[in-house]
């Protein structure tokens, strides 16, 4: 989704500025701009629909100065057009904003400011901020406001004026032509980091494109201003107050975000998974106890026996880890244990127990549905915790305690190590919870050397994957792929979905096997292909039944099954195995071979593997 950076130092600000938004490419977008202050502060202004490289090509040497902002558009309001694309530039190009988020009000904003002359070049609701910005500056009382003549000229009054009158969400970086060698900057709802460097400051939505620079970073609060200068920053309240901050240090990341050897970062992170999984793994497991440790969570048994229930609220791949983590943590502690879409969690007005425990599950701990659904479980006085990748990301500050999953930096934006050590993670608490229950100690042990051992297993299936090329063969022409599967399959089944619609733009239905004969069956024909999820487990032999009425209807069924259940892969038109494991790891094994088929379905259709048409990393939209 949008990406902002931002750079005032005695560098040379071009070069950076582009260097930032190929670190933010891996987010999703569809346009990029830039806006450097020359010599005497004047913005110079560069924008291209299409790839960060086409906007590198378009900038003349005449593009030059110490002081800019970026941006990589994904487009909310208003096409995907150079007119749309940021940094927006107020009527006397004095002021030019680049921005991350939606305006709610734009609709009677933009009225009032048509009303008193202003003349708008694009349809987004950026553009709304910097005239409303500009109205300030001037003193003129934008809006039937009256502002005092003394204050204009000010950009923090301007900003905190038009701030005031605006609804939604913002991550602003902001420069005026009147004030050389600072960037300003706010926060509300989407993110903004400032990076300290050595006698220059940076400022980026995403912290990897901070990371060349610097690791000493203040993260922006929501309704905080910033005015960022070659010697640091200084942060305000929308009061005008000054506020503190706190500097952080980022933490090294195991694992790189670089391509390596492999064409693609899909395929790189499918092959990362047995290292990502040993990373979330290592420490927490006590085999010797058959219990796990969770650290981040800071509960103990006594707590644990308490809770009556636990919910967990994801979206996309989180959501369908949140569905194999519910499940275990029934199976395993025997209390309820539900797993529901973030967005829907926030909307609907949640009954919240304050006495059960709440789990965000975000790889990118930046996505707004989550994160609004963990504001909403807070305001209702509930405990949530995050399960979370990048580290001090929005949702992991916000839940304060939790997990991090360890997957390293994930960037293709189709999620696949992430997905795993959610997975993962889940189980690490459900062991833990289990244990603290009714769990005994010989299965304890029992799935704690499962869970050791699992890193092991994907390894082994990565290096011998099976005939995913005669399953691609299957999907690519089809009208239409049905997965199934029960229990954790079931989300399985919906995660090979999600990925091979997002990766090769097939329409593809998921549904649990038992619900295949109330409705999507009817989908069936000869030739349609059908992939079935059937580990060797309690459901397995129900689930072959179901395989069998798709085979009755004609379809072509494309199977994952344990290795040496030779009787269900008698059934398939196309079996591929995957080791044979504890049933309830069994997601962690099955969702491999659908993750080589997305990927590899992608690719014979020439898709843009990494960077899915209209979709985005980071979901920081509602
Ligand atoms: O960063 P998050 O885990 O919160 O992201 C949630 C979804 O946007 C994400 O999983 C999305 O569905 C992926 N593109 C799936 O591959």
């Amino acid at each position: 989704m949008c990406g902002i950076i931002a750079y005032a130092g005695p560098r040379s600000a071009v070069n950076l500025l582009i260097d930032g938004l190929h670190r933010l490419e891996y987010r999703g977008y569809d346009s990029a701009g830039l806006a450097v202050q020359g010599s005497r502060g004047e913005l110079q202004v560069e924008k291209r629909v299409g790839r960060v490289i086409e906007l590198e090509r378009a900038i003349g040497p005449e593009i030059k100065g110490t002081t800019g902002i970026a941006h990589t558009r994904w487009a909310t309001h208003g096409g995907v057009t150079r007119e749309n694309c940021h940094p927006h530039l107020d009527s006397l190009q004095r002021i030019a904003v680049v921005h991350n988020g939606i305006i709610e009000n734009m609709g009677p904003l933009k009225a009032r400011l048509l009303s008193e002359g202003v003349r708008f070049r694009s349809e987004t609701d950026t553009e709304v901020i910097v005239h409303l910005i500009a109205h300030f500056y001037d003193g003129m009382g934008a809006l039937g406001d009256s502002v005092s003549p003394d204050v204009a000229g000010d950009p923090v009054v301007a900003l905190r004026s038009a701030l005031a009158r605006l609804r939604g969400t913002w991550g602003l970086a902001v420069l005026f032509a009147d004030h050389p060698g600072v960037v300003f900057a706010a926060r509300n709802g989407s993110p903004l980091v400032v990076g300290l460097g050595d006698g220059e400051t940076f400022l980026a939505s995403d912290p990897h494109a901070l990371t060349p620079h610097t690791r000493r970073v203040v993260f922006l609060q929501d309704g905080e201003l910033a005015r960022i200068d070659s010697a640091g920053v200084q942060t305000f309240r929308i009061d005008g107050v000054t506020s503190k901050h706190k500097v952080d240090t980022l933490a090294e990341e195991w694992g790189d975000s670089e391509l390596g050897e492999f064409p693609h970062y899909m395929l790189k992170e499918i092959h990362d998974q047995p290292e990502a999984l040993r990373q979330c793994l290592g420490g927490r497991l006590v085999p010797e106890d058959g219990t796990a440790r969770l650290g981040g969570l800071d509960l103990g048994p006594r707590e644990l026996v308490k809770l009556p229930h636990v919910a967990l609220m994801g979206c996309g791949t989180a959501y369908h880890a949140c569905l194999v983590g519910a499940g275990a943590i029934e199976a395993l502690a025997r209390i309820p244990a539900r797993a529901e879409i973030a967005s829907e969690h926030r909307n609907r007005n949640p009954v919240i127990d304050p006495e059960a425990l709440y789990f965000a599950v975000s790889q990118s701990g930046e996505t707004a549905d989550t994160h609004g659904a963990v504001k909403e479980v807070q305001v209702k006085g509930g405990q949530v915790m995050g399960v979370v990748n990048v580290v001090g990301s929005s949702i992991a500050r916000a839940c304060g305690r939790g997990v991090y999953i360890h997957s390293g930096p994930e960037m293709a934006v189709a999620s696949t190590k992430a997905f795993s050590n959610m997975v993962a993670a889940l189980l690490l608490f459900a062991l833990q919870l289990g244990r603290a229950r009714a769990m005994s100690p010989h299965a304890g042990k029992e799935l704690a050397l499962a869970l050791q051992d699992v890193p092991n297993r994907v390894a082994r299936y990565l290096a011998q994957p099976g005939p995913i090329e005669e399953m691609v063969r299957a999907v690519v022409g089809a009208k239409m792929v049905l997965f199934l599967g029960r229990g954790g399959s079931a989300a399985v089944a919906a995660e090979g979905a999600l990925k091979l619609m997002e990766v090769a733009y097939i329409p593809c239905v998921a549904y649990p096997s038992g619900e295949m004969k109330h409705g999507p069956i009817a989908l069936l024909e000869k030739g349609s292909p059908v992939v079935v999820i059937a580990p060797d487990d309690e459901l397995k032999d129900k689930t072959l039944s179901n395989l069998q009425e798709c085979r009755a209807r004609g379809a072509r069924v494309l199977l994952i099954h344990t290795e040496g259940d030779l009787e269900a892969a008698a059934l398939a038109d196309v079996a591929i195995a995957v080791p044979r494991c504890h049933p309830l790891l069994s997601p962690l094994l099955t969702v491999l071979p659908l993750q080589l088929l997305a990927y590899r379905a992608g690719l014979a259709l020439g898709r843009d593997i990494d960077r899915p048409r209209n979709l985005a990393k980071s979901v920081t939209v509602e």
